[in-house]
């Protein structure tokens, strides 16, 4: 429990009134308005919520002006550098480091569930072969509650535990069949043998025609990937998982609803927005005329891989990404990749320019992850999926704690009404 740090004073008029302030372990004092409404007769109102903390969670900690991203209080540079995905995962999900009993125990469980039911092969059927991925992914993963029937009492902290870990060894399972469905090549299953990363590139790039290795570059790289967008706070995706759990609903619709929630241009695909960007700018000398467009109040164009709500100085994955990028590239022998150099110098450029100074725009996750994935040889059409299923863990680990929570109720918000006030229906031969 947060520790109490006083009270705030609301002058309502002739009233005055104490609101609980909490102190949190690290970050910003909250205000506790949950009683207002009931002592004042008012709302708050706060749209896209840049003020207001939905949640108590211990999971990810951000700091938007230092650029700082913590994982159960560990820095993501660090994690990035000597942890590896699943033990991120099992991290995320208990909340400490596991000693190598309990890694061996989590990584023999994610390992024995990677398959999905046989019969889940048939949906992919249903969709055009030019379905969008996340599109296959939103149904399919919804569709796992018509599986899991023994996953689904979510009052069950056993069953939880179970959903989560069919989660997190499902989604690249998913994902890689969205993939070969969509180039109109066989499923190829998962391997016990290979670890989570490598599993999924196999499962992506290999055909039974041929024999396939995958390269241990572009695997340390995906795992890499998969560290840095596991988890994020209350994002917008996050949010949406939370909500829809809040109500009671099955883990697997709720993580449905957070794919379907990534998806947008403005969040998660970002990612793949932004690598058509670099694409359509093409060379370092159209960079200006892209620029001007960003700028212009008339025209929605706007610098995909640029801006976050929370990061007003610099994102520490994109840092991390950027390292990731030249060293895979230079390893693959195509470090003079013409798209990477766009981003460099559009990065140059723009961070040198006053419009984004002034708005604290900088690089976000999703500016240099899409030069890695195309460099791997996927479509852009699979970046948001990737982000997916490496966001799962983070999705599901803020469920579990929510529903947890025993004092967890449904969200419910309320809203500043501006439409008609009272009026009296006209029959239609009087309007
Ligand atoms: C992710 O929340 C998370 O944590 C998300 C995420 C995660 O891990 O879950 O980090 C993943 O979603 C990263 C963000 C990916 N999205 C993009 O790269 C799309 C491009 N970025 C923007 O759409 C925007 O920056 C947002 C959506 C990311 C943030 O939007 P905000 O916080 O609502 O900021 P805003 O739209 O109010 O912008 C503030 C100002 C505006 O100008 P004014 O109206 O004040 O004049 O900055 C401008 C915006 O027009 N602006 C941009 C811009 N982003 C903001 N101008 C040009 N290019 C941009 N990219």
């Amino acid at each position: 429990m947060v520790k109490s740090t006083g009270t705030a004073q609301l002058k309502l008029g002739d009233k005055t009134i104490d609101l609980p302030m909490y102190t949190p372990t690290l970050g910003p004092d909250v205000v506790d308005i949950g009683k207002l409404y009931a002592q004042a007769d008012v709302f708050t109102y706060d749209p896209g919520f840049t003020s207001t903390a939905a949640c108590e969670s211990a999971i990810t900690y951000i700091d938007g002006d230092k650029g700082e991203l913590l994982y159960r209080g560990y820095p993501i540079e660090q994690l990035a550098d000597e942890s590896h995905f699943l033990e991120v995962c099992y991290l995320l999900l208990f909340g400490n480091l596991p000693n190598k009993a309990e890694m061996e125990d989590f990584e023999f469980r994610v390992t024995n569930h990677t398959m999905v039911h046989e019969q889940m092969h048939q949906f992919f059927r249903g969709f055009r072969r030019d379905s969008h991925p996340m599109a296959t992914m939103v149904g399919v993963v919804g569709a796992m509650s018509a599986f899991y029937h023994d996953s689904l009492d979510i009052n069950d902290p056993w069953q939880r535990e179970v959903a989560a870990i069919r989660m997190i060894a499902k989604l690249p399972t998913i994902a890689a069949m969205a993939f070969k469905y969509s180039v109109g090549q066989p499923f190829v299953y998962p391997k016990n043998s290979l670890a989570y990363a490598e599993n999924f590139l196999h499962m992506c790039f290999s055909v039974p025609a041929a024999d396939y290795k995958v390269n241990p570059i572009l695997s340390k790289a995906m795992d890499r990937i998969m560290m840095l967008h596991a988890d994020h706070e209350q994002n917008a995706s996050t949010s949406t998982v939370r909500l829809a759990g809040s109500s009671g609903a099955n883990p697997f619709a709720c993580i449905a609803a957070g794919i379907a929630c990534l998806w947008g241009p403005a969040h998660g695909g970002a990612n793949q927005a932004c690598l058509e960007m670099l694409r359509e700018i093409g060379t370092v000398d159209r960079i200006p005329e892209f620029i001007a467009r960003a700028k212009d109040k008339n025209d929605p164009f706007r610098l995909m891989g640029f801006g976050h709500r929370v990061y007003k100085n610099f994102d520490p994955r994109a840092t991390v990404m950027k390292e990731s990028a030249d060293e895979v590239l230079e390893l693959m022998g195509i470090h003079n990749n013409p798209t990477l150099q766009v981003a460099k110098e559009l990065e140059r450029i723009a961070l040198e320019d006053e419009y984004f100074i002034s708005k604290k725009l900088y690089p976000n996750v999703d500016f240099y992850s899409g030069i890695i994935l195309d460099a791997m040889g996927f479509p852009t059409s699979m970046f948001t999926p990737i982000f997916a299923l490496s966001r799962t863990v983070g999705w599901i680990s803020q469920w579990k704690e929510m529903i947890g929570d025993p004092t967890q109720k449904i969200g419910r918000p309320r809203q500043l009404y501006v439409g008609e006030s009272y009026r009296d229906y006209v029959p239609v031969e009087k309007r």
